[in-house]
């Protein structure tokens, strides 16, 4: 009876050193915002902001500016992520808006 006991605790303890299947991995902030602005924002926005007076000469240059806007788009998802985002209030929203840009 005991051996059975101790087997349960056992594999009790294995099951919680265990992470479950529907757990999702942590995120984890890799750069510091200044990083992440200098970095990933103002290359990726200097090809949006050049578009009214650079023209573009064809689907390939337009590809470039899509990308650039995914790009963009994506990082207001990167600046709402635990670790990056610095309040619940303003910064959420002007993240929400720099996808939504
Ligand atoms: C197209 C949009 C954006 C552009 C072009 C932009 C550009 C920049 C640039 C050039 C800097 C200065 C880096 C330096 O020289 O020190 C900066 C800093 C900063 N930006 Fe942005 N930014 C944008 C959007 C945002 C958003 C949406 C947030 C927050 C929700 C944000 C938060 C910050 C913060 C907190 C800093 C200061 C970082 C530090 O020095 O620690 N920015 N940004």
């Amino acid at each position: 009876m005991r051996k059975f006991f101790l087997i349960g605790i056992g594999l009790f303890g294995l099951s919680l050193s265990q992470p479950s299947s529907a757990q999702a991995p942590g995120f984890q902030p890799v750069g510091t915002i200044r990083q992440i602005m200098l970095g990933i924002v103002t290359p990726t926005s200097d090809v949006i902001f050049a578009v009214p007076s650079k023209p573009r000469k064809d689907d390939k240059d337009w590809e470039t500016v899509q990308r650039s806007a995914l790009t963009l788009s994506e990082v207001g998802n990167l600046l709402m992520i635990p670790g990056h985002a610095k309040d619940k209030g303003d910064w959420m929203k002007y993240s929400k808006q720099l996808i939504d840009a």
